[in-house]
């Protein structure tokens, strides 16, 4: 097909609900390592790694070879037969949970089913049915996980479930309280006592979070915000449920898991993304009495079939042969610094954020009254792919560009994207002194 059957192929045949970024979509021909290529043969450097799923790079030689092994081996066999690659990957798992202390695994094929399965053992387990989750949240798009998620635009159609209620999120740079902090005392965290006293039975079953919200602009909270939250829920019977669909495997640096920043011990890890590298997988990995709570017999299809599962371990061992851990703490280091540079020179830049390779700006028309600069960060990510680099979008007002490269790119990566970056920030922040704005969607 060429670019433009492919461009009307996509109108006439999906639901309209399947946006793409850019007025035109973009249409990707292939892709190797920290690159993709669009139809046209135009090269791009991907800084958003497929939304934060692109951990190793594009079609990883290593992982690749054992994928290519499977296929010729066996592609499915269901839950009902045991094989290998599950087993492999649930063992190994089992050994980098934080503290050792996460060793049942249930693998689905998506971040939502992730954390529906989550869910579900969190009732089983508590005997409760609550659920409180945290504004600005993103976890999925099943009728549940679309309740859990916090942001108006992603619930679409469905009345929300009931029995979730949703806490203030750390979003220090715009305070729910108007507070500051250290000063502030981390006031939303305490305040979840009076969200379960006055919006819950007061039994509770679980508190799902993101160590960092992903969708929601990839928001960081203060150090103290999760023990805080995870000592007052528990107080009501919950767990807790660490959404690392986006977080995990490295991506915040050094940690295998981001919740492992914070210093807090959760009972039910979800992932997805990252974790095959772009082939679909879901993980629920549970402490053994919550996963054993779940009496009677579930089923998923294709969860955990060989060629996800073998993508999986492959990706894992390629993480640690290869150290990416560090390497992602180094040069998301180096590439925070270089943000924090530009923030200086550029007034559109309000605020910078997030952890390892995983960060974000917040573009603002003025940093006084931080007005959401929207459309100019539309114009950003336009010119940015102009410029052959490929950014990620986020945030409620969709004012924040999100940063997550392959985890083994070098700071030479960094450099050429900071480069274009700095260029496209003076256009769109020149364009916005003058009150002129270019008319892009998306
Ligand atoms: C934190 C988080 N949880 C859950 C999901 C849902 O994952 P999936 O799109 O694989 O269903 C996402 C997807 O972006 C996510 O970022």
């Amino acid at each position: 097909m060429t670019k433009d059957e492919i461009i009307l192929a996509n109108k006439e045949h999906l639901f309209p609900a399947v946006f793409h970024y850019f007025d035109e979509p973009l249409v990707i021909d292939h892709a190797k390592d920290q690159y993709v290529w669009d139809a046209d043969g135009n090269q791009y450097l991907d800084f958003f790694g497929g939304i934060v799923t692109i951990s190793v790079g594009h079609l990883n030689e290593q992982v690749k070879a054992k994928v290519h092994e499977q296929i010729d081996k066996l592609w499915h066999v269901s839950t009902v037969f045991a094989n290998e690659p599950q087993a492999a990957l649930a063992k190994k798992l089992a050994a980098i949970t934080p503290n050792g202390a996460l060793t049942k695994s249930f693998f689905t094929n998506s971040g939502t089913e992730a954390n529906e399965t989550a869910i579900v053992a969190a009732r089983c387990y508590t005997g409760h049915t609550e659920v409180i989750a945290l504004r600005h949240a993103y976890h999925g798009r099943s009728a549940m996980a679309m309740t859990l998620t916090a942001q108006a635009n992603w619930r679409l159609g469905q009345a929300p479930q009931p029995g979730i209620v949703h806490a203030h999120n750390a979003y220090c740079y715009r305070c729910p309280f108007g507070l500051t902090y250290p000063r502030c005392e981390v006031q939303c965290a305490k305040d979840v006592d009076e969200l379960i006293r006055t919006t819950t039975s007061g039994r509770v079953a679980a508190f799902i979070a993101e160590p960092i919200q992903g969708v929601g602009g990839f928001i960081t909270p203060p150090k103290e915000y999760f023990k805080i939250v995870q000592d007052i829920v528990s107080q009501y019977g919950g767990i807790f449920i660490s959404d690392e669909v986006q977080t995990a495997w490295g991506r915040t640096g050094e940690k295998w898991f981001g919740i492992e920043q914070w210093g807090v011990q959760p009972d039910i890890i979800t992932s997805a993304k990252g974790l095959g590298n772009g082939l679909p997988i879901g993980l629920t990995i549970a402490r053994p009495e919550v996963a054993d709570s779940m009496k009677g017999a579930t089923i998923s299809t294709f969860g955990g079939n060989p060629i996800s599962t073998t993508a999986a371990k492959a990706v894992i061992d390629f993480i640690e042969e290869n150290n990416l851990r560090k390497n992602t703490a180094e040069v998301g280091d180096y590439m925070r610094g270089c943000l924090l540079d530009l923030k200086e020179k550029h007034q559109i830049v309000g605020d910078v954020r997030g952890m390892g390779l995983l960060q974000a700006i917040e573009l603002v028309e003025d940093r006084r009254t931080k007005k959401p600069a929207t459309q100019a960060t539309s114009e950003l990510m336009a010119l940015m792919k102009d410029r052959r680099v490929l950014m990620g979008k986020g945030g409620l007002m969709g004012n924040c560009i999100r940063m997550s490269p392959p985890m083994n790119i070098s700071k030479t990566d960094v450099d050429a994207m900071i480069g274009q970056l700095d260029e496209s920030l003076s256009v769109v922040g020149e364009r916005l002194s003058h009150g002129v704005t270019q008319t892009v969607s998306r």
